[in-house]
């Protein structure tokens, strides 16, 4: 299995405070990291869920692409879901040879230090999903 774990939910939001006091009301959660990137046009706030994540994203410009599926879905709600694998070079090339579309071609720098590639929806039953390799959990079991 190429999946190694459920790394997060991703939650597209509109009002990422509302979106935390909301967990934190209803669930008790608590913030484990925020983070704002740049390039991709959104502010996260990660709750930890076990060894898992609840990553909820608001956009912080009109053309990110955030922005636009919120416009498009009308709303918050289940934006991406996150998968950790080993290593996501080697995996977003093994999945392209066997058919996978991609979104990203290449692994970029996601948030918390992860590097990262979304594969497309399309030909994904419907799901953007996001592989995440997290050098923490890397070194962790490396050691
Ligand atoms: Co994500």
């Amino acid at each position: 299995m190429i999946l190694q774990r459920l790394d997060h939910v991703g939650y597209a939001v509109e009002d990422l405070n509302a979106a935390v006091s909301y967990h934190e009301r209803l669930y008790g959660a608590e913030v484990a990291h925020r983070e704002e990137m740049e390039a991709d046009g959104v502010r996260e706030a990660l709750i930890a869920v076990g060894e898992s994540f609840i990553q909820l994203l608001e956009p912080t410009r009109d053309d990110s692409p955030v922005a636009r599926w919120l416009a498009r879905n009308g709303g918050p709600g289940v934006h991406h879901v996150g998968y950790g694998v080993e290593d996501v070079g080697t995996t977003l090339a093994d999945l392209q040879a066997k058919g996978a579309r991609v979104v990203d071609e290449h692994p970029r720098p996601g948030s918390r230090g992860c590097t990262v590639a979304f594969l497309h929806p399309k030909g994904a039953l419907g799901v953007l999903v996001e592989l995440v390799e997290d050098p923490a959990l890397v070194r962790s079991t490396a050691t």
